[in-house]
């Protein structure tokens, strides 16, 4: 088969295209039966194709026809031995190779900052954490990602690990020097899991960050609906064989994954793979130039700054994404969240993430001339409207990272045990069984097994006073904690 072959969605169409009779789900029969305002909308297309696993459709738990003929031409795009479709988005993709290379007990090296489902896997499969800060940034005030020099220090201090997970390229588009982490932990024969969630265009442009499968990583979990063209929650998992099973990665993905898989997903992955294997260096080509004539406008509004390639040099910044574009608010006075929401209100503009000194915005294929002119005309108007109205003048809040404290018990059983709920200027010496963040910078001050000590107390309080959201407990006033029960002995 060649990459200009579609045959999930090919192979969906001919099916709809016979119009069979269906007695089987989904019960909305074409559309037919489902409420026609909505019928409406959506359109009888779509609709055509929002079918289940029948016998001529394959069937993504065991691929053997378009599927998997769909499944292989992605692998060969993304230079993987395999690829599996997750329509469990990216999260689904994360579990799958947490879950693939740990089992209970099995320690795992992380940065501090991992997405949710990280450390939701790690709960599920009973590994414990390793943790490595990620580097911070103090003038954006933001996370990079983990060094070399980390990762080699924390297999030298746990060379049992079952793996090591990178978050490459960040959110923000910085990528660290994945080829040395990669040798690094291979020097070990540990396999490295990569969160590719914002990086699954990287691999089509030499201009980009080397992707996961290019820098010899052994697993990829990639949004492709993030930045590559699919639908929403439709994603990729890349494996090359060797420290890792593929079909281990198919047993546990095929346990986490809905029987009722959206074929609308599918198909659209099928499709994206195409467009990014057949045309996808002219298109990251494009939104790279459009993106970089659009930061020179952004750097010429002065007092904003939008970061170019004066990033790069750092352990933790090896490489960027230059379609990301971080664009600093800070020295007009005002926090990202206030520019947030000026544009939504003022400019009718909706931004990717704003936090304490940054918006963010990411260009795109789907982006044009007049798109990224909005953008510099409205920013220009913010810059106008705060200078007369002055923003809440955020102080340069030095953002630091709290202590990683001692884990207690396993994250797992600290999610299972008795726990209770104890005022929080008690709970010092006390083991938390939740999850307690701060944004900016994302990293998590508690997670659930840890010990509650005075130190991170203090650093919750400092953060409130400043301003800063601290997410994740039950309590969101945080007058109170939830902790593992202690029993007293019974006289
Ligand atoms: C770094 C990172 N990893 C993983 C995810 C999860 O991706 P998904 O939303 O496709 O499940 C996200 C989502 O924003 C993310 O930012």
């Amino acid at each position: 088969m060649q990459q200009n072959e579609t045959p999930l969605f090919t192979g969906l169409l001919e099916h709809a295209n016979k119009n069979p009779i269906q007695f089987h789900i989904p019960g909305h029969k074409k559309g037919t039966g489902m409420d026609p305002e909505f019928r409406a909308f959506i359109g009888d297309n779509a609709l055509s194709i929002d079918l289940i696993n029948i016998g001529p459709l394959d069937d993504l738990h065991h691929p053997h026809g378009m599927i998997k003929e769909a499944q292989d031409l992605a692998a060969e795009a993304f230079g993987a031995d395999a690829t599996f479709f997750s329509v469990q988005g990216t999260s689904g993709a994360i579990m799958t190779m947490v879950m693939a290379v740990c089992s209970p007990g099995d320690k795992i090296i992380v940065p501090r900052n991992v997405h949710k489902s990280v450390m939701s896997a790690i709960i599920f499969s009973g590994a414990t954490p390793v943790f490595i800060h990620p580097e911070i940034d103090p003038k954006l005030g933001i996370s990079h990602g983990i060094t070399p020099e980390a990762v080699s220090k924390a297999l030298a201090q746990h060379p049992d690990a079952k793996g090591v997970l990178v978050i490459n390229p960040t959110y923000f588009g910085i990528s660290a020097n994945l080829e040395e982490i990669v040798s690094i932990a291979h020097n070990y024969e540990v396999p490295v899991l990569v969160d590719e969630a914002h990086g699954v265009h990287i691999h089509f442009h030499d201009r980009l960050p080397l992707s996961a499968m290019q820098a010899g990583a052994d697993m990829a979990a990639t949004s492709v609906h993030k930045l590559g063209g699919s639908m929403t929650q439709s994603s990729v998992l890349n494996v090359k064989e060797g420290l890792v099973s593929a079909k281990r990665v198919q047993t546990i993905i095929s346990m986490l994954t809905t029987t009722s898989t959206s074929y609308l997903l599918l198909a659209s992955l099928d499709v994206a793979r195409k467009r990014l294997a057949t045309e996808g260096y002219e298109l990251v080509e494009q939104a790279v130039r459009l993106a970089e004539k659009t930061r020179n406008q952004i750097n010429n509004i002065s007092p904003l700054y939008c970061v170019g390639d004066e990033i790069i040099g750092t352990n933790a910044t090896y490489d960027y994404d230059p379609t990301k574009l971080i664009v600093s608010v800070h020295d007009l006075g005002i926090t990202g969240y206030e520019a947030e929401i000026w544009l939504r209100k003022e400019a009718n503009l909706e931004v990717e993430l704003s936090d304490l000194y940054n918006i963010l915005c990411i260009v795109t294929p789907g982006d044009n001339e007049e798109t990224t002119s909005a953008l510099v005309y409205a920013l220009k108007d913010m810059v106008e409207a705060f200078r007369e109205a002055v923003g809440s003048n955020p102080k340069l809040f030095a953002v630091h990272v709290p202590d990683i404290p001692v884990l207690a018990v396993s994250p797992r059983d600290a999610f299972y045990s008795d726990t209770e709920i104890v005022p929080i200027e008690e709970s010092a010496g006390r083991v938390i069984a939740e999850f307690i963040m701060v944004y900016p910078p994302g990293i998590p001050i508690y997670i659930p097994g840890e010990i509650i000590t005075e130190e991170n107390l203090q650093y919750i309080e400092e953060n409130i006073e400043a301003g800063l959201p601290v997410q994740g407990p039950e309590d969101d006033e945080l007058k109170t904690l939830r902790v593992i029960k202690e029993y007293k002995a019974i006289k």
